[in-house]
């Protein structure tokens, strides 16, 4: 039995290339879901302008127009629900959600997080893990809780780290595997294969494979 089409809703607010690999991967077949509506608080989104290239409703909401965050959260949620959204996926969209966002979308909310959480939450990570020194960075995709860049780890991808990397040339190593994991996360629940359990993410039918990533690289 094939798996049914789940309904996304993403919410952005700059370039969209996370939004693209999804919006590619669905094209190709690769992912059994459709999107429903992309959302922006951000109005010159580049990310609005992929989405209505690809036939995606695609609307700004102005934060501005909102006395409280609620307010605007509210009438994000209910664009999402009027249009039967099952997942929100979170691509690149720079917002705190405040726990009555996340509530009212509990365990149907994900994010794509550009480090190894819990390493390096917050802005800039990439930044931080260049500042840090550490070897190894890379991608999260996870259910997003109340507490920032904290809920449940559905899937991570690890990139090295080289000497002369700056922000930007390691965020362009990083972003290349959050274009292939995001989709991936998207499939392995729209086949029902991921589960929660307290703070863990169980994945039904994972190929267990031995190996490890070294930077440098082993020479011995
Ligand atoms: C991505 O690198 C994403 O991981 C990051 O913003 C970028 C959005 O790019 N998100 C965060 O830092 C969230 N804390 P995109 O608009 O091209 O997808």
């Amino acid at each position: 039995m094939g798996s049914k089409i789940i309904k996304l809703g993403v919410l952005v607010s700059g370039r969209g290339s996370n939004l693209q690999a999804i919006i590619d991967s669905i094209e190709a077949g690769k992912i059994p879901a459709m999107i429903e509506v992309v959302i922006s608080d951000k109005e010159n989104a580049y990310a609005l302008t992929r989405a209505r290239n690809h036939g995606v409703p695609a609307i700004f909401i102005d934060p501005r127009k909102f006395p409280r965050k609620e307010d605007f959260e509210k009438a994000i949620g209910d664009e999402l629900e009027a249009r039967g959204v099952e997942l929100v996926c979170l691509a690149g969209f720079m917002r705190i959600l405040s726990p009555y966002f996340v509530n009212r979308f509990r365990n149907r909310i994900i994010n794509i997080h550009p480090a190894i959480l819990p390493s390096f939450p917050g802005l800039h990570a990439q930044g931080q893990a260049v500042e840090y020194g550490v070897k190894i960075a890379g991608c999260t995709v996870h259910f997003v809780t109340e507490e920032v860049d904290a809920g449940p780890i559905i899937i991570q991808a690890a990139v090295p780290v080289y000497d002369d990397d700056t922000e930007e040339t390691l965020s362009a190593r990083i972003l290349e595997y959050e274009h292939k994991i995001y989709p991936m996360a998207i499939k392995l629940i729209a086949e029902g294969r991921v589960r929660i359990e307290g703070r863990k993410v169980i994945i039904d039918g994972v190929k267990k494979e031995r190996w490890a990533v070294t930077n440098p690289p082993l020479e011995i």
